[in-house]
């Protein structure tokens, strides 16, 4: 790896959705937007341009991916590289409200597990799906997905987890969703075993490269965000779970 490593890399070089996913539910839910091939889609935040490459491999999608991460979006680069469906898939290094700004609407665009997706700092769910529902074609999708709220959660916990996140509970995100002028077209939350494996995976990738390389100057770094990690979920992750939405802008 190069000197840019980070936790985060690490973790989501060994999986293949970058969040309490599979990518079986990724194509149900996509599948259920009856998208042609050649319509357009938006993959915020794509991680390690998984999601991206299969919008293009397995629906023919013209797809744009935006990686902030450099790290990240290398990997991503690498995987996009290897697809038979490359040419469909541009892939920017960027933040994404820059490359918003200049996109024409879409058809789809995905956010799963993207802390800042509109790119401007704003962080609540109701914020972000009125700017990104100005991203959409009208009829056009958004495919969401972030942490949930099983219930009201004890403040410490709540502190926690707001140190880098917002989100609401099931019900606030429908409704948040529909505020924003959203039909909310179906909705599922992952199973433990999806939460359990995505976190089990992220931990391990890290701690054995932490065994590997324990002088590397990134690995103070690595650490300490495994353990964040660690002990956020072991502390609160009982107060959480993750959901799946597909969200569509009612066509005019
Ligand atoms: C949890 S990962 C999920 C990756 C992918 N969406 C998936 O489900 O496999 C979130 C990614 O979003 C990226 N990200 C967060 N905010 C971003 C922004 N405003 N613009 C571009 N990327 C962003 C992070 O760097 C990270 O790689």
């Amino acid at each position: 790896m190069s000197s840019s490593v980070n936790y985060h890399c690490l973790a989501y070089a060994e999986l293949d959705v970058c969040n309490p996913l599979d990518m079986a539910t990724i194509d149900a839910a996509v599948l259920r937007t009856g998208l042609k091939p050649g319509a357009r889609a938006l993959d915020i935040g794509t991680g390690n341009g998984a999601v991206a490459v299969r919008l293009a491999e397995a629906f023919g999608l013209a797809v744009t991916a935006v990686e902030l991460d450099p790290a990240m979006a290398d990997i991503a680069r690498g995987r996009i590289a290897a697809s038979s469906a490359a040419d469909r898939i541009r892939l920017y290094q960027a933040r994404s409200g820059t490359v918003l700004a200049d996109l024409e609407p879409q058809d789809l665009i995905v956010a799963t597990g993207t802390t800042d997706p509109a790119g401007d700092g704003r962080l609540e769910p109701a914020a972000i799906f009125t700017a990104l529902s100005n991203h959409l074609k009208p009829g056009g999708w958004l495919l969401w997905g972030d942490l949930i709220w099983t219930g009201e959660p004890p403040e410490p916990v709540r502190q926690i987890f707001e140190l880098t996140n917002r989100f609401t509970s099931d019900a606030g995100t429908r409704s948040d969703a529909r505020a924003a002028g959203f039909e909310v077209v179906h909705a599922e939350i992952s199973p433990q075993a999806a939460m359990d494996h995505y976190l089990g995976t992220a931990d391990s990738a890290a701690r054995a490269w932490l065994a590997d390389h324990p002088d590397a100057p990134e690995a103070a770094a690595v650490r300490t965000s495994a353990d964040r990690v660690r002990m956020m979920f072991e502390f609160g992750g009982d107060h959480v779970d993750f959901g799946l939405y597909l969200l569509r802008r009612p066509p005019v």
